[in-house]
């Protein structure tokens, strides 16, 4: 088999990008180790920045997101008791949208199936040969017989755990770390959501986030241990949990049949380059961050666009753009990385915090509510910092 770029990884970032390169006439062909129900199922992130949201509009997968998406203005920030809202749009003139990382999913499958744009779902052993080359291959194993795609180019954009990364020879990446002494203890719940707008609080037992996914099902997180054994939270328990890390609200949060629950780890993470030879790295398997700033599915978005728009003008004889695409990815993946700590570290509860501690927490908490400069720094990142123009 022969295509144009070979794609490894049916997340947001593969799907995006094989959509993102037919609509300019470059073909791909995306090959998955899962089947398409579980990555059409696997819930995940739900926040997108302004930004990734007009990347699907304007490419033209924002129909459904248009109609079934939550737009919201603010976020509240709860310390102390208290409720306090960050003005998201007034203070930086742009929205958030809450749409699951799941229905960005399945949309984009569906505009890749209805292209006829082939998807290969369930390979295993995937490996890549001839990154230095002038055409790499991608080898694969399905329904029993070895594959092999020679290939122009190859996107690895098989997240955290896949193998792209680890066929760029030793010394070329460094990788930057850091592992957080906690996880998050998810659950998606039948409950209408009682805010409308996403609560993150910081308590003495641990951090809390309450968000949604329509009006009728609420997700939220807990910080917990990170091998926190799931059996050990019944519903009640949840429940019970989460009306004391949530309290300063004025009303009570409505309870509902959990329907999921998951443990997810923390980790912030970074190589570089993103790229060796043919191979170009995006998404989760590039970096990581703490889910705290929601901003892992944005950047992987963001990855994809400055990708496409490389793969388009190294086609048309210009690859300069593709040298530069670690460069140019890297400087907002820091800046989502710096932010993602700080969210993480202001608002959960370390082991060993002493009052001192405690006290800078809340002095930060403080600031970023009470100032409107601080409050506008804290929001123009939430919402994500409007994309460079990658023309130069
Ligand atoms: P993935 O979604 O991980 O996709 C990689 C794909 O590659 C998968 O389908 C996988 O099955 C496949 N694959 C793996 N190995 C192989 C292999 N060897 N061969 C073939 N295929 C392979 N981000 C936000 O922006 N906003 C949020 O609100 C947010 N909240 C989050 C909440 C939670 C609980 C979690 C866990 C994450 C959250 N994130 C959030 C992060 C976001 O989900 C990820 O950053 C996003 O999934 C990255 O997309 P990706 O396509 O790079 O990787
Ligand atoms: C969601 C997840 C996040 O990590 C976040 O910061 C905001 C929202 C969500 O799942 O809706």
């Amino acid at each position: 088999m022969r295509t144009q770029v070979g794609i490894v990884g049916a997340g947001p970032a593969g799907l995006l990008l094989a959509h993102l390169l037919e609509r300019e006439g470059i073909e791909s062909v995306v090959l998955e180790d899962r089947s398409r129900r579980y990555v059409e199922e696997r819930v995940r992130a739900g926040l997108l920045e302004q930004g990734t949201a007009d990347v699907l509009e304007r490419s033209g997968v924002g129909e459904r997101m248009r109609r079934e998406g939550l737009v919201h203005h603010g976020i509240e920030l709860r310390f102390d008791g208290a409720s306090h809202r960050i003005a998201i749009t007034d203070l930086t003139g742009r929205s958030i949208m809450i749409y699951g990382q799941q229905e960005v999913v399945k949309d984009l499958i569906a505009a890749r199936l209805a292209c006829g744009g082939p998807i290969l779902f369930e390979v295993s052993d995937v490996a890549l040969e001839g990154l230095d080359a002038r055409s790499p291959a991608i080898s694969a194993t399905q329904a029993g017989t070895r594959i092999r795609i020679e290939c122009d180019y190859i996107a690895g954009c098989d997240g955290t755990h896949g193998v792209c990364r680890g066929f760029i020879p030793g010394g070329v990446l460094t990788h930057f770390e850091r592992e957080y002494p906690f996880a998050w203890l998810g659950i998606l719940a039948k409950a209408p959501p009682v805010s409308h707008e996403l609560i993150y609080s910081r308590h003495q037992r641990g951090f809390a986030l309450y968000t949604m996914r329509s009006p009728s099902l609420t997700r939220a997180y807990l910080q917990c241990k990170p091998d926190e054994d799931l059996a050990a939270w019944s519903d009640r328990r949840i429940w019970d949990e989460l009306h004391v890390r949530l309290q300063g609200g004025a009303k009570r949060l409505e309870e509902g049949e959990i329907v999921l629950r998951g443990v997810t780890p923390m980790r912030s993470y970074v190589c570089e380059p993103m790229q060796y030879g043919r191979l170009f790295l995006a998404g989760d398997a590039a970096h990581i961050v703490p889910p705290t700033g929601a901003k892992g599915l944005n950047l992987a978005v963001h990855d994809i666009c400055v990708l496409a728009q490389a793969l388009v003008a190294a086609y048309r004889g210009e690859r300069s753009l593709l040298e530069r695409y670690s460069e140019r990815c890297l400087r907002r993946v820091w800046r989502a990385e710096h932010f993602s700590w700080w969210m993480t570290s202001m608002l959960h509860r370390f082991d060993g915090d002493d009052p001192f501690q405690e006290r800078l927490q809340l002095a930060q908490l403080e600031y970023v509510t009470g100032s409107r400069a601080a409050a506008t720094s804290m929001a123009e990142n939430y919402a994500g910092l409007p994309y460079e123009e990658h023309g130069r």
